[in-house]
């Protein structure tokens, strides 16, 4: 019988060319290319293309519509049901009868959909829709987005959003990741399965909550006393947002680059975000001196978002802009496979008995 591993901690079940986090050496390849190397180098487009190709170059095509009108008023939830509605409008056929060139076509169609999809749902309704024109005027497909959200927008904020989307754009096999994988492995279609991996990105657990980083900054803001803040929080049993990680026993690498773009962009909260974070890492390495205890992504990516005046609310909505890179390249590799995901589970319930012994039979 195979050991049981509650939440499948530790368990490999695939092998990937796309990317796994260094956990010890606090670092995080695409295809074997740090992130580092990439912000500030190439567009979010192009990592686009070196995550499900290999190679830079082709990248993303041009948006097309959503179909149907989908406005519930919630960003994240409005993108999973319209990405959804792609497949019987678009007539996406199944992953299990299309070549790969075509699934990666229709992933492509369906990544840069939902990006423009939610550009224009951050828009809103209370705002005339930016003219096809000025958002053709865009050079990257970052700034396409910011262009329909925003219409003209401030470069550096461009900037901004695309290190985000860079660093976020895949994390080896998370549970949104783990999900378009399962359902790839049906032989699902592409909007399918990246519609079920933004369903997967709602709980907080993986979604993720950056918002509450900007509450601490807040705080410490308004105190101008970082190390009192800390010293309070940790004293009242609560946790520093934006530190520690599950996979990471170094510095989140992610946290290394966004830290260095928000230096570099001159983000106005740098300062005392740097504060906070030199207080907190004094802190928890004197209450857990065996523990590594350092900065994770949420950490940086509040303040880098932040400074490009995106609101807390769009957070997991550019999380999902992110990540549709690294799962298209996942249920593509997964295509390849061709092999249903099917674990098993040890039974604990009743033992044999008949309806009679079950509570409510009349
Ligand atoms: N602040 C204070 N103490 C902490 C923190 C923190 N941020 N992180 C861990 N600890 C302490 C815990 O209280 C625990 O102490 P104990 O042994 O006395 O009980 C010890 O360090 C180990 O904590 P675990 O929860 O076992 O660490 P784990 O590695 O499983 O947790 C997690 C990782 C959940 C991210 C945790 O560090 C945390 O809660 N951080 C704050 C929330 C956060 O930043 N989340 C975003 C993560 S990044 C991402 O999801 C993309």
């Amino acid at each position: 019988m195979s050991e049981f591993k509650p939440g499948l901690e530790g368990v490999t079940a695939f092998e990937t060319e796309i990317a796994e986090p260094d956990k010890d050496g606090g670092s995080l390849r695409y295809r074997g290319v740090d992130i580092e190397d990439l912000i500030g180098e190439v567009s979010y487009s192009d990592v686009w293309g070196l995550l499900v190709d290999g190679q830079f170059g082709n990248g993303l095509p041009p948006a097309q519509p959503v179909p149907v009108p989908v406005t519930s008023g919630d960003t994240r939830v409005d993108a999973q049901a319209a990405v959804a509605i792609l497949a019987p409008y678009w007539g996406l056929k199944p992953l299990l009868d299309i070549d790969d060139d075509t699934a990666r076509s229709d992933l492509a169609r369906v990544s840069v959909t939902t990006l423009s999809f939610i550009a224009q749902s951050a828009r809103g309704s209370g705002l005339p829709t930016v003219p096809q024109s000025e958002i053709d005027k865009a050079t990257t497909i970052t700034e396409r987005f910011m262009r329909r959200w925003r219409g003209e927008p401030d470069p550096d904020h461009v900037k901004a959003v695309d290190a985000y989307l860079i660093s976020a754009a895949e994390h080896g096999m998370n549970a949104s990741t783990f999900t378009s994988r399962v359902v790839a492995s049906t032989g699902a279609d592409a909007a399918a399965c990246i519609s079920s991996a933004i369903g997967a990105m709602s709980g907080p657990l993986h979604g993720g909550a950056p918002s509450r980083v900007l509450h601490m900054l807040d705080e410490v803001e308004r105190r101008d006393d970082a190390e009192g803040y800390v010293r309070e929080l940790l004293d009242r049993g609560d946790r520093l947002m934006g530190f520690g990680h599950r996979v990471y026993r170094a510095e989140d690498p992610r946290a290394r680059v966004l830290r260095a773009t928000a230096r570099t962009l001159n983000a106005p909260r740098f300062e005392v975000a740097e504060a906070l974070e030199s207080a907190a890492l004094a802190e928890l390495k004197a209450r857990k001196p065996d523990r590594v205890l350092a900065t994770n992504v949420e950490f940086w990516s509040a303040v880098v978002l932040d400074f490009a005046q995106v609101p807390g609310e769009l957070f997991t909505p550019l999380f999902t802009c992110a990540r549709v890179a690294g799962w298209s390249a996942h249920i593509l590799e997964q295509k390849g496979l061709g092999r249903l995901v099917r674990p098993s589970a040890t039974y604990v319930g009743p033992g044999p008995r008949k309806p009679t012994d079950v509570p409510g039979w009349e």
